[in-house]
């Protein structure tokens, strides 16, 4: 995995000298952030080796190294998923590659069903905690150069980051939730049966990606900051027949309000 890694980097470093600070994730509906910031080269990711490439539709997948506010970011438009079949050391090979790129920080945003009864469409959660409901990223052989063996999960989501999110809020017209995020592989949406489950269990939305990246990058001493954008309701009595198109058209509907916060948030990312 290293010597991959290390291609990987290579091909990279041979396009762009810059150093990102702050690695981006979008997901579902979400990528129009890249039109906010300066953005100065997109890498597709079939032009990387090892990456890889998003088939779903809503996706873009490609590389684009940036700056917002003098911070170099990293960010990438689309992501691959489980559910594709690809592997879970494929999903988040991307995190490894920006650690040795240099990244510190992880920001990363998804869509998901809101289950707890005070949500509804368009809102902004901000992810305090998960249940993980897919297989572990870190199942398999032990590469020392990541981290520990056995990582400490109480604070994945980084504390500073999460207080910083609501600050940044209270100045934009943005209202934030907070909340525990389930991750499972899809490709379903949940029966009902499975929405009261995961409300019952502790969940405040679910989703289909977000917290294998999460592992990942929590291993290897990345902070970590992640947010939902509530797509649809997993809440009884609430429940509609429910498509991708739906939570693709809900997700790009909110999209601007998860822009705003963002880039209030990286622009107070300092060294
Ligand atoms: N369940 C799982 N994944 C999702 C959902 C959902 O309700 N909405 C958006 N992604």
């Amino acid at each position: 995995m290293l010597q991959k890694i290390k291609e990987s980097v290579a091909c990279i470093s041979k396009q762009t000298t810059i150093k990102p600070q702050v690695a981006v994730v979008l997901g579902s509906g979400l990528g129009d952030f890249v039109h906010e910031v300066e953005v100065k080269l997109k890498i597709p990711y079939s032009q990387i080796p090892y990456f890889p490439v998003p088939g779903v539709d809503g996706h873009e997948g490609a590389l684009l190294f940036a700056f917002h506010k003098q911070v170099p970011l990293v960010i990438m438009q689309g992501r691959a998923h489980f559910y594709e079949g690809y592997s879970m050391d494929e999903v988040t090979y991307p995190l490894r590659v920006f650690k040795y790129l240099g990244i510190d920080t992880l920001f990363l945003s998804n869509a998901a069903g809101g289950m707890n009864p005070d949500f509804k469409i368009g809102d902004l959660m901000v992810i305090a905690d998960h249940i993980n409901m897919m297989p572990n990223p870190l199942v398999g052989e032990h590469v020392p150069e990541f981290g520990s063996r056995f990582p400490d999960m109480s604070e994945a989501y980084n504390k500073k980051l999460i207080e910083q999110a609501f600050s940044s809020a209270k100045k934009l017209p943005v209202q934030l939730k907070k909340g525990c995020y389930i991750a499972v592989t899809g490709p379903t949406y949940e029966t009902s049966a499975e929405y009261r489950f995961f409300r019952t269990i502790g969940g405040d939305a679910v989703g289909m990606s977000t917290v294998p990246e999460v592992i990942v990058a929590h291993q290897m001493g990345i902070k970590c900051f992640a947010m939902s954008v509530i797509t649809d309701l997993g809440v009884p009595g609430k429940i509609e027949y429910l498509t991708h198109e739906k939570v693709k058209k809900a997700a790009q509907d909110a999209e601007p309000k998860l822009a705003m916060l963002l880039k209030d948030m990286i622009g107070k990312v300092g060294r």
